[in-house]
Formats: structure tokens, C-alpha cells, sequence
């Protein structure tokens, strides 16, 4: 067993988090959604590693987080549990997982925990959500909440729009908040709602809240991936910080090796492996002899 220097490496938990909010620490969360990203963002100390139902998009092309299936979700989760060591790691239960009976919701929530490796589920909605958040939490699964812009309600919402702007509209986003809380939930993803919301709801709360497009006034901050080093095709929402140009790198790195391999420049005699002396001094012999006996 190795010793830990300060609280660095120390592994975060659903604990954890609650004592953040507490000791008004801020918790990091991004997206990961294989075993290399996964390291990285684990090794950089991101707090909470998150395999969002955004694999859809980013990593299978799907148009919007809809389709992705149980599968597909738990084979990436596999391999991010594969790189993650110290950060919590939460999987996003996908659409209609979570919606046809409590029982199956059940079973697939504890897959996430007993097949992946995962240490938390994250599902979409409020109140609607709160029996069953009760019950997957009395089932010792621990569960994120995320409300606001909830991107597997898109046709519902009539597309991805800033959602609590109405006084109505604030009032239920408060409710749904404390509902959550109340069955159990360890944290909240406030996702797309105006920073003074978010605020309201975060000073309201007992547990974190965890924003995205919701302003700084939330316990942590969580962004996808691909969105922070520039892998998207897409121009990026408001809220998105590009700290990398990593598609650009990317895509010099695959135009350079092709041109090298085109004009010969790739590979060159040092990245070439060689016969050991004796064995190319006996071909040589070899091709020698035969070349005198055709003579
Ligand atoms: O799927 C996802 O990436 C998410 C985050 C944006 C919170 O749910």
C-alpha cells in the first residue's frame, strides 16, 4: 500500500462530494468515454469521471443521445473503469433504461455497478424521477440527478433550449432540486439554465450541484470532453471553454504521415529493424554462390 501526499490521490466518493459542498471545495467532473481518455483525465485530477450518454454523439456519430443502447453505454463504462483510479465514477443510465418499470430500471442500474464498474448512476429528470431514485439508492447504487436542459427530453422540450426562464418554470426546477434530494440523490447536474437559477438551487440544496452551462455559482463544474479539446464538428454552445485545438493537431499529425508515407520520407532506415550481422553476412554468401552457378 502506498501513502498519499495530502488529499491529491485520495479516492473520492460519494462522501466525498458532500464534504466538498461543506468545506466549500469545488469538485471537477468531465466526461470520459475509453480507457486512454479516462487515464488523462483521471491522472489530471478531475474529481468525478462521468461516461455521459453524449458517447451518442461524440464518439458514435448518432445525431443526439437517443439511440445509444445499455450495451454501448456499459462496454465504454468497461473501459473507462479500466483507467480511472482515483476520481467517482458515474455512468449515465440511456433512454428508455430507466422508463418502462421500476424492476428494469433496477436491474440496469445495478449492471452499471456490477458488470462495468461503475460507483454511481446518473439519470435524467425531477420529480417524475424521484420514486425511482429512492429505490435505486435503497438498493445501495448511489445516484447523480440532473435537471434543467435534459438532452434525452429533447422532443419533449422541442429542442435543446435554455430551460427555467419563467417564474413558473423556476419554481418547478427548485422542486424538482429538492425532491431529488430528498430520495436520496448524492449530486445534481444543473445542465442550461440561467447562472441565477443555479445559484438558488445550489444555495437551497444540502448535497452539490454540478454545472453545465448553469454559471459559477454551482459546487463544480462538468464539460464533455471532446467539447474542451476541440474534437467536435459542430460549432461549440455558449458555455464551452476550448482549452485545446486537439482535432487541428490531429488532423496535421494524419496529413503529414500520409505525405511521408506518399514521397517515401516514412519509414526511414532508423525506424527500419535490421538483420544481425552474422545472418545477413550468410545471405550474402548465399546469394554469392548462387549467383555463380547461374554464371
Ligand atoms: O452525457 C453527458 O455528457 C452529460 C453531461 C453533459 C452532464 O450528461
Amino acid at each position: 500500500m502506498s501513502i498519499t501526499t495530502g488529499d491529491f490521490r485520495a479516492k473520492i466518493t460519494a462522501s466525498t462530494l458532500l464534504e466538498r459542498k461543506q468545506r466549500q471545495e469545488i469538485i471537477t467532473c468531465l466526461t470520459a468515454y475509453d480507457y486512454a481518455g479516462a487515464r488523462l483525465v483521471d491522472e489530471a485530477g478531475i474529481d468525478i469521471v462521468l461516461v455521459g450518454d453524449s458517447l451518442a454523439q461524440v464518439m458514435l456519430g448518432y445525431e443526439n443521445t437517443l439511440p445509444v443502447t445499455m450495451h454501448e453505454m456499459l462496454h465504454h463504462t468497461r473501459a473507462v473503469r479500466r483507467g480511472v483510479k482515483r476520481a467517482f465514477l458515474v455512468a449515465d443510465m440511456p433512454f428508455a433504461s430507466y422508463h418502462v418499470s421500476q424492476r428494469e430500471s433496477l436491474r440496469n442500474a445495478a449492471r452499471f455497478i456490477k458488470d462495468a464498474g461503475a460507483e454511481a448512476v446518473k439519470i435524467e429528470g425531477g420529480e417524475k424521477r424521484a420514486r425511482l431514485v429512492q429505490r435505486i439508492v435503497e438498493a445501495e447504487i448511489p445516484v447523480v440527478g440532473h435537471i434543467g436542459l435534459t438532452p434525452q427530453s429533447v422532443h419533449a422540450m422541442g429542442g435543446y433550449k435554455v430551460q427555467g426562464k419563467t417564474l413558473a418554470a423556476v419554481e418547478q426546477l427548485m422542486h424538482d432540486a429538492i425532491a431529488l434530494e430528498r430520495a436520496g440523490a448524492c449530486c445534481i447536474v444543473l445542465e442550461g439554465i440561467p447562472r441565477e437559477v443555479a445559484s438558488m438551487i445550489t444555495h437551497e440544496l444540502e448535497i452539490p450541484t454540478i454545472g453545465i452551462g448553469a454559471g459559477p455559482e454551482c459546487d463544480g463544474q462538468v464539460l464533455v470532453y471532446h467539447d474542451l479539446l476541440g474534437l467536435t464538428f459542430a460549432p461549440p454552445a455558449k458555455f464551452v471553454r476550448q482549452y485545446a485545438d486537439v482535432g487541428t493537431v490531429i488532423s496535421n499529425a494524419l496529413t503529414a504521415f500520409k505525405n511521408d508515407v506518399k514521397s517515401g520520407a516514412y519509414p526511414a532506415d532508423a525506424e527500419s529493424y535490421h538483420l544481425p550481422k552474422e545472418t545477413l553476412s550468410a545471405l550474402q554468401t548465399i546469394a554469392e554462390r548462387k549467383h555463380a552457378v547461374q554464371l
